[in-house]
């Protein structure tokens, strides 16, 4: 159900949401769920935050609790990375993906769709070309796989919007990895050498976007007491907890909700068409992202990358869409 409630499917943007629920991923799908400027037609899982299944369970219990006027069918998609080792992020997300809220939110009517996510995805690119956005909120293992299976309809999309990466080296997972492109950096390679319309929504950006404790709890407060306001909650007590003992302030980092606001209002970053690259091979530098400013070389792949980000507009309509305007 969107804020509004009031636009028609025919004025919103159909967008495939790629996700591994995840607390950002949480929060982005409410903004997504919710935005009157999207039409979520799919949302399909991968593996990343927690396993495929607990990240499917999450999916679930997260549309059950925000209860859109029409529901999008969940497609199971990869356990597990194109290639190298397995990372799981349960020291941000806790060992269940959401903070440890999964036993008061069960999934009690919803059920995945038959087929396979990249099947979906694909099947979407076919039927809406260049009007489809597709939103990578984890891994690229799914987006990878789709472009394996149809290059040419998955190239036909509108645009490809990645949370993944940074272009300022400064890693969250490894000092210069950023987690989505480490835990399958082989699959973040892939897309990004595919040369689909992408833009990139890397930490250099998305650290700039904090939603405050306080300000959200005013907004939440003047929501009707229902299972989306308890769920809003829920969802973002361990978030800010996690933000408190990391940064030593009650703020969480809207990575996943920004690569959603980008979907939804292009205008929120400015971006360059950049070359850029993913290392895959194993050590160090695993799953870093090299952005070619002074590169001119034609067969490196471009992207288009956000350098900046205007954060307080971003929040506002994170704020608006989640908490009503
Ligand atoms: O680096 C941030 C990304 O990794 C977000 O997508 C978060 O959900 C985690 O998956
Ligand atoms: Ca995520």
């Amino acid at each position: 159900m969107s804020a509004s409630g009031q636009e028609g499917k025919q004025s919103r943007k159909p967008v495939v949401i790629d996700t591994d629920p995840g607390l950002d991923d949480a929060l982005a799908l409410v903004l997504a769920l919710r935005s009157p400027a999207l039409d979520v037609k799919a949302i399909t899982v991968v593996a990343g935050n927690v396993s495929l299944s607990a990240c499917t369970a999450n999916t679930l219990r997260i549309l059950e609790a925000v209860g859109p006027s029409s529901v999008p069918p969940v497609y199971k998609g990869h356990a597990r990375p194109l290639g190298g080792k397995v990372a799981r992020a349960g020291d941000v997300h806790g060992n269940d993906g959401l903070g440890g809220i999964t036993p008061s939110y069960p999934v009690r009517e919803l059920a995945v769709a038959g087929g396979h996510a990249t099947q979906a995805m694909v099947e979407l690119a076919r039927q809406h070309g260049k009007a489809l956005t597709i939103v990578a909120l984890g891994p690229l293992t799914n987006v990878a796989k789709a472009i394996e299976r149809d290059r040419s309809a998955m190239s036909g999309i509108g645009q490809l919007v990645v949370m993944g990466g940074t272009d300022d080296g400064q890693g969250n997972i490894t000092p210069r990895a950023e987690f989505n492109f480490y835990s399958d950096a082989t699959a973040a390679k892939a897309v990004i050498r595919a040369g689909l319309p992408a833009t990139l929504v890397g930490l250099n950006v998305t650290r700039r976007t904090l939603l405050y404790k306080d300000r959200f709890h005013q907004r939440l407060a003047a929501v009707q007491p229902t299972r989306l306001r308890s769920f809003l909650g829920d969802v973002s007590r361990p978030y800010f907890e996690f933000g408190r003992k990391e940064s030593g302030s009650h703020a969480c980092v809207m990575h996943d909700p920004l690569a959603v606001g980008v979907a939804i209002d292009p205008t929120l970053v400015s971006t360059e068409r950049l070359p850029c690259d993913v290392i895959d091979t194993p050590g160090l530098t695993r799953g870093m992202m090299l952005v070619g400013r002074d590169a001119s070389s034609a067969e490196v792949a471009s992207a288009m990358v956000a350098t900046k980000v205007d954060a307080d507009r971003f929040v506002d309509l994170f704020l608006d869409v989640a908490c009503g305007a």
